[in-house]
């Protein structure tokens, strides 16, 4: 599914299908900065965290890049306008600032960010992709956390490096995001079967939440939850040492139970026009969700 979706054809039909925007609004919280920050408002009153992901990615032009650094900058001073910083942080691509154009531009870009999460008193979270970029991403990181400490990264479970990379992030301060990864990686590079990724996933949290650092454990499967939980419970991990993150319009029940239990969890909103990368990776990760599309597809029909 992931090759079929880049192919223009199969993007052009996605992105004019009338349908698909009823879809979109399960996944992505709406197209504008007020719909980010009105989002924001109603998960924070429900007591749960967000990061907010301004959608777009691989931009191949400058102007583009700046104009998606800007958009970060407009919603984090929208965010501390409206009292929400303590509840609400970035998560940035990259790519959408501009990382295969020039290096030097995407880091200009990152820092311009946080200097904008500095002021509203909150954070970034560096999303990672394809695992072409992963070193250029792990350096950027590093050279953003030199003047921004709390610079937060991701890590992919399913990449065969993730384990010594937890093992070279889990010192003190360092937020590091585990996710299971949802780009379509070669075999000399990731692991294919599900399972493995999840024995991954289960080796990375030992080592996470075993080390010194702020773990962000981002999945939607219940027994990798579970043996998180069990796994700080048997670290005597305080609740605040670590939180829980899954994604906007997924298992959203099973969000507000977690925090009910006194949990922190944390819900990435995308927002913006530019869905269509972020659609197509949430549809390709589950049947369930193809089928939705194409219940929807019905319906309309
Ligand atoms: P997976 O999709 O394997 O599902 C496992 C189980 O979870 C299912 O069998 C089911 O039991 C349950 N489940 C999942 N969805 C459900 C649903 N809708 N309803 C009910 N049960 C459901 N990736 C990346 O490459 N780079 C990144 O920067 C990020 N960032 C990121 C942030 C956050 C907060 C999250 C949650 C995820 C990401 N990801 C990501 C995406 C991630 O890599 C992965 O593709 C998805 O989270 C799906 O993987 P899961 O761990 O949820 O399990």
């Amino acid at each position: 599914m992931l090759n079929a979706s880049r192919r223009s054809s199969v993007r052009r039909v996605v992105e004019h299908a009338p349908v698909s925007r009823s879809v979109v609004k399960r996944f992505v919280a709406g197209d504008s900065v007020a719909d980010a920050v009105r989002t924001t408002k109603a998960l924070a009153a429900e007591g749960l965290s967000v990061s907010l992901d301004h959608l777009g990615e691989d931009t191949t032009e400058r102007a583009h890049a700046e104009a998606t650094t800007a958009a970060y900058v407009e919603v984090l001073d929208r965010l501390a306008k409206a009292d929400l910083s303590r509840w609400a942080e970035v998560s940035v691509k990259l790519s959408a600032v501009g990382q295969a154009l020039d290096r030097s531009l995407a880091v200009d870009n990152a820092r311009e960010i946080c200097d904008a999460a500095s002021r509203a008193g909150t954070t970034v979270t560096l999303d990672m992709e394809d695992h072409t970029t992963t070193d250029s991403t792990l350096d950027v990181l590093r050279e953003l956390r030199s003047d921004f400490p709390w610079v937060g990264a991701v890590l992919q479970s399913y990449l065969h490096r993730t384990e010594a990379d937890c093992a070279d992030l889990a010192y003190e301060g360092s937020r590091v995001r585990l996710c299971k990864g949802a780009y379509n990686e070669p075999e000399s590079v990731a692991y294919q079967r599900r399972e493995q990724v999840d024995e991954s996933y289960l080796r990375c949290l030992e080592t996470l939440l075993r080390g010194r650092g702020y773990p962000m454990i981002a999945t939607h499967d219940p027994k990798l939850v579970d043996a998180a939980l069990a796994l700080a419970g048997e670290g005597r991990r305080p609740p605040s040492s670590y939180e829980l993150q899954m994604l906007y319009g997924v298992r959203p029940d099973e969000q507000r139970r977690l925090v009910g239990e006194g949990r922190t969890v944390r819900v990435y909103v995308p927002y913006g026009s530019e869905w269509y990368g972020y659609l197509m990776r949430r549809l390709a990760e589950r049947p369930a969700n193809v089928a939705f599309f194409l219940r929807a597809v019905a319906t309309r029909g």
